[in-house]
């Protein structure tokens, strides 16, 4: 079984997935982890995030795996769980430079393809229905208008105690999807068969019952 959740940042796509899957019993495949785990390998090799070449080069050396302690997913980075250090604005935005890169994406789809031949799961990014997982038995297409999502993301940090403004994290994010909606290799699109869900004017608990709901119709 394969459900496929793919969107812009700050749509919902990783707590509803952690939600379904958690309640189906299937794994949870955060695709964005991986990417922001190489994005925190580049930025301590100092690499530049406007350094294609460099960026080309050094990717290489990094070593991504991931490992599921108490259900929930962990990224190793060359043997260092960095989970805790991937969801800084700095990592978020090298990530989404980076994952332009062709010889970063073949990499990390090839480990989420190898995931998903094995397990049920339900997995989130921006290419899994249309490029990951193309067979997917759902897809959601998850989104929101920009001001709510700088406003989840906001929120999200603020918790975190990382100080930030919310036009500026509305402007982070606006740049971030127009960058993975125009990139040529595996851009952020909706899949011709996937449904569109809005949420932005829903809470959590309406989200998973629509997406419940949209499951138990097709499968
Ligand atoms: O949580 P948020 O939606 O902000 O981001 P994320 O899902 O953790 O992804 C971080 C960045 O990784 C995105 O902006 C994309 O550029 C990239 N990404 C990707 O290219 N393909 C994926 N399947 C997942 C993420």
């Amino acid at each position: 079984m394969q459900i496929a959740i793919d969107g812009p940042a700050g749509a919902g796509k990783s707590t509803i997935a952690k939600r379904l899957a958690g309640e189906s019993g299937y794994i949870y495949v955060d695709t964005g982890a991986m990417y922001r785990a190489m994005a925190l390998f580049l930025l301590r090799q100092g690499v530049s995030p406007d350094d294609r070449e460099g960026i080309e080069r050094a990717c290489s050396d990094a070593d991504i795996t991931i490992k599921y302690i108490d259900g929930e997913q962990n990224v190793i980075l060359n043997g260092e769980n960095v989970n805790g250090l991937i969801r800084t604005r700095e990592v978020s935005n090298m990530a989404s430079v980076s994952s332009v890169n062709g010889k970063v994406r073949k990499k990390l789809v090839a480990l989420q393809q190898r995931l998903a031949a094995t397990e049920d799961v339900v997995m989130d990014g921006r290419d899994i229905g249309t490029v990951v997982l193309p067979g997917a038995d759902v897809k959601i297409f998850l989104t929101a208008s920009p001001a709510v999502r700088a406003k989840r993301r906001y929120d999200e940090l603020t918790a975190k105690g990382e100080a930030c403004d919310i036009k500026a994290v509305e402007k982070e994010i606006i740049e971030r999807d127009e960058r993975d909606m125009t990139r040529e290799i595996s851009p952020l699109k909706q899949a011709e068969d996937a449904i569109v869900v809005d949420t932005s004017d829903m809470d959590i608990d309406e989200v998973v019952d629509t997406i419940r709901n949209l499951i138990s119709q097709l499968c």
